[in-house]
């Protein structure tokens, strides 16, 4: 059996009970790191599983080829630890369909994600239209579908969540105040003008104990760009009409 368990938003207390339980038998256990900063302790994992349990950490190509997860998983328990719900990134998706390909059993522990913290806000999570990524400008190019799916978004009255691009690899993120950036820009170029009708929810670490929530109007989005948000992760909503209680909620992070 391959379980892909949830380790949450933040540390390693957002894992479920049901993770833990399964920790404790299982025969291997693997973690990826690439799709989320993580900050909890694996090695307070490992002591609670038990019986010298040890915790490998996957590159991103061993997690995609999936070879080392599926080697034993006929005969034996293995377990993929996965920052936030294991179901909210797409690699994942691909390591169940290969697995199944192969024979093998595959069950989801789910655990608290982005995509529900964003609730917090009091944005109604109905009300969000596709989510985007911003991504690390390429030399001189910006990638400019977040503002196209922004705007189609904006256009239906729905929400967009922005995920900020990450680069695990090389200990890098892109910030909140680097994606507003880019999204001024992107407004430049486009010459819309849909930034100064939204409301910007900037949310730094959700789910963990310093998280900070920051609204913003569009047209006073410039006077943040040098506001300190903290450490990752990082992520932007681009609010379109509120409803009055999204208002009343939002009351309370300008
Ligand atoms: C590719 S998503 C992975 C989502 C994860 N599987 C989950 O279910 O939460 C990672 C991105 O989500 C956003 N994110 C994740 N956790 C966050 C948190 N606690 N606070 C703010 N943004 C977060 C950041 O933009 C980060 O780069």
């Amino acid at each position: 059996m391959l379980y892909l368990i949830g380790l949450g938003l933040y540390d390693e207390r957002d894992i479920s009970l049901k993770g833990i339980e399964i920790l404790k038998t299982a025969d291997e256990i693997y973690a990826e790191n690439y799709t989320n900063f993580y900050h909890g302790n694996l090695k307070n994992l490992e002591e609670i599983a038990g019986r010298n349990k040890h915790i490998t950490i996957l590159k991103r190509n061993e997690i995609e080829s999936g070879e080392i997860l599926y080697k034993n998983a006929l005969l034996k328990d293995i377990a993929l630890l996965v920052p936030g719900d294991p179901m909210f990134a797409t690699t994942h998706s691909s390591i169940i369909l290969d697995a199944e390909k192969r024979k093998i059993k595959v069950k989801i522990i789910h655990s608290s994600s982005i995509y529900s913290a964003i609730a917090e806000t009091g944005l109604m999570t109905y009300k969000f239209g596709r989510t985007t990524t911003i991504a690390f400008p390429y030399k001189d190019t910006i990638p400019s579908s977040p503002y196209k799916i922004f705007m189609e978004n904006f256009e239906r009255n729905l929400h967009t969540l922005m995920l900020l691009d990450i680069d695990l690899e090389n200990n890098k993120f892109l910030s909140i105040n680097r994606g507003l950036e880019i999204l001024l820009k992107l407004e430049e170029d486009a010459k819309e003008d849909i930034v100064r009708k939204a409301t910007f929810v900037c949310c730094a670490r959700l789910g963990s104990d310093d998280a900070l929530i920051k609204a913003v109007k569009g047209t006073d989005a410039e006077k943040i760009l040098n506001f300190d948000f903290g450490e990752p992760p990082h992520c932007i909503i681009a609010a379109a009409n509120l409803h009055f209680i999204e208002e009343e909620m939002l009351a309370r992070f300008y």
